[in-house]
């Protein structure tokens, strides 16, 4: 919880990621192009924002993104989460090797609500992605701008509390607002040691509807701020009807019988995304 009038810039972009409602966030993970280039669901990006922008809270994606897919008619009705880090590709094996590509005056510039850095625990660029967080909290902060960390872990390391935890309370440590991570078992340690900073949960690889419905459902149960997903939503052969169903867990405490009632009710002439 922000609680110095001197955050005040920072409290007010939180507010507009997470609702202060009821302090949950749908954001919509967009930004893979980044670094994989045409990616299905994403190849005709401004008709996947068109369909999915009217129900997240918040965009996760890239400036050029930004820049070339959405509607000026929709510029500003959602906050946008820009991805600040990145310069490697699926080509290279070692995805680790980032570093800031957005300065922090063009991120104010397209009014982003935040800024989004990749940090590789355990990677062979870990203290370079450390440190690109840090200088980008450094920016930020003096703007009022909220930074979101991106935790990976190396190759070899498991997804589960030891690692994931290790990375969140490193990004918490350096400053960031908002961890994004996965989910694993024990989620809420994880949540509790990183408190009271928000964590909000990766979707991963593209799973099935009651899969991605009960990772969320099970995130938001230990205590997650919302999920940052993508794939389980813009790859789903029904993508409106999965954002609504995650909506309705995030924001409505449904069970993943009710969000699938959602899901179902939005199957009849749904259409995959290209
Ligand atoms: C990768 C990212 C992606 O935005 C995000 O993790 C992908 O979302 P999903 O796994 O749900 O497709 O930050 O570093």
């Amino acid at each position: 919880m922000v609680n110095s009038y001197l955050d005040i810039g920072v409290q007010s972009r939180m507010n507009r990621i997470i609702s202060p409602k009821d302090n949950r966030v749908v954001m919509l993970a967009i930004d893979h192009p980044y670094f994989q280039g045409p990616t299905t669901g994403l190849r005709n990006m401004s008709v996947t924002i068109k369909t999915l922008l009217p129900y997240c809270d918040c965009l996760m994606t890239t400036r050029g993104a930004v820049r070339a897919n959405i509607a000026p008619e929709d510029v500003g009705s959602k906050p946008i989460m820009l991805r600040v880090s990145g310069g490697n590709s699926v080509l290279f094996e070692e995805l680790s090797d980032e570093k800031l590509t957005v300065t922090i005056r063009d991120a104010i510039r397209m009014d982003a609500a935040g800024v989004a850095v990749s940090v590789f625990i355990g990677s062979a660029n870990q203290q370079q992605t450390i440190l690109n967080l840090t200088d980008m909290i450094n920016s930020a902060e003096e703007y009022g701008i909220p930074v979101l960390a991106v935790t990976a872990v190396g190759k070899n390391m498991a997804r589960d509390l030891r690692y994931l935890a290790l990375a969140s309370r490193i990004c918490q440590d350096a400053g960031a607002r908002i961890v994004k991570t996965y989910y694993c078992e024990e989620f809420s340690k994880l949540v509790d040691w990183v408190a009271p900073t928000a964590v909000v949960v990766a979707g991963g690889k593209y799973s099935s509807p009651p899969d991605a419905m009960k990772m969320a459902y099970d995130s938001i149960q230990a205590g997650a701020a919302g999920v940052d997903f993508g794939r389980n939503i813009f790859q789903d052969k029904n993508p409106v009807g999965m954002i609504k169903a995650i909506g309705s867990i995030v924001h409505g405490n449904h069970t993943v019988k009710e969000a699938m009632d959602i899901y179902n009710s939005c199957l009849p002439g749904a259409t995959k995304l290209d």
